[in-house]
């Protein structure tokens, strides 16, 4: 068995690392961004794939990487596991579909809520307890549902249904459904950044370059908000204006 996985602020690395300790504490987890994630899913029967809701929609770059490796998933078993920050409706059911058409079996889906890595919008700002309290909320779903998957073979099915589907469809894909269908053009950077180059070293899409002492983006935007969260300046916004407060998920953990 193999995680593999795209993370922002932590929480899906966090999550999946969880359910892994449980069904296999020899598993590797690997980034989607790291060059040797193609490999391990050649090399394993068993799939984790995990990755944040995006407008109730697959991350683009999950979508993109899926359908670029189309031939490595022929007859693989694929469990997808998505994190939220409210409501993913079909989260995981939108991936499970890509999968499917390159040959996948999708074992199961699971759906677990996080705090929201949106960080410059006022609407999606939670207090410090809550967001510990949705933490630990996940991990005991996570425990209950790892050890159902580990000692009985039961597999969630979160998020497959027909249902969820149309959930998903009304919650927020279709309202934004033009944001999912490539990487974003819409980070913005502004002159409070420093040039101190954080940011493009943390992107998993090598999106940004520092030139002339600033960061630049150069539009491969996946919109997993660590560049963000990471920036000492707060120099960086994608969806607001003004980073309200940054996300990190160790800060949610205690
Ligand atoms: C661009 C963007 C869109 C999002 N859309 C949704 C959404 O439709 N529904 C939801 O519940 N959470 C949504 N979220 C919240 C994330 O899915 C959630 O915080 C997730 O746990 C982040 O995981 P990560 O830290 O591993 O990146 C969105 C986050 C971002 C950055």
């Amino acid at each position: 068995m193999v995680g593999i996985y795209l993370s922002g602020t932590g929480n899906t690395k966090h999550c999946l690392q969880k359910l892994l300790s449980i069904l296999d504490k020899d598993a590797k987890m690997i980034p989607i961004e790291d060059p040797n994630s193609v490999d391990a899913i050649k090399e394993n029967d068993e799939i984790i794939l995990a990755y944040p809701t995006q407008f109730s929609n697959v991350p683009f770059m999950v979508r993109d990487f899926i359908n670029k490796n189309a031939s490595i998933w022929q007859d693989k078993k694929v469990f997808c596991m998505t994190t939220m920050g409210a409501f993913s409706g079909d989260g995981t059911g939108c991936a499970a579909r890509a999968l499917r058409k390159h040959g996948a079996i999708i074992t199961g889906g699971l759906m677990v809520r996080m705090p929201d890595s949106v960080c410059d919008n006022k609407m999606l700002k939670k207090t410090l307890e809550v967001n510990r309290q949705i933490v630990r909320d996940a991990d005991e779903k996570i425990e209950k549902i790892g050890n159902d998957m580990h000692n009985g073979g039961k597999y969630p099915q979160e998020g497959l249904s027909f249902f969820a589907h149309v959930a998903g469809l009304m919650g927020q894909r279709l309202l934004f459904y033009n944001r999912t269908t490539g990487y974003s053009t819409k980070l913005k950077i502004s002159d409070a950044c420093v040039g101190c180059g954080k940011c493009a070293t943390s992107c998993p899409m090598q999106n940004l370059t520092i030139s002339d002492g600033k960061a630049v983006s150069n539009n491969k935007c996946a919109m997993c908000y660590r560049c963000i969260s990471t920036c000492p300046v707060k120099a960086i916004t994608l969806l607001g204006n003004e980073v309200v407060e940054q996300v990190r998920f160790e800060k949610y953990v205690g």
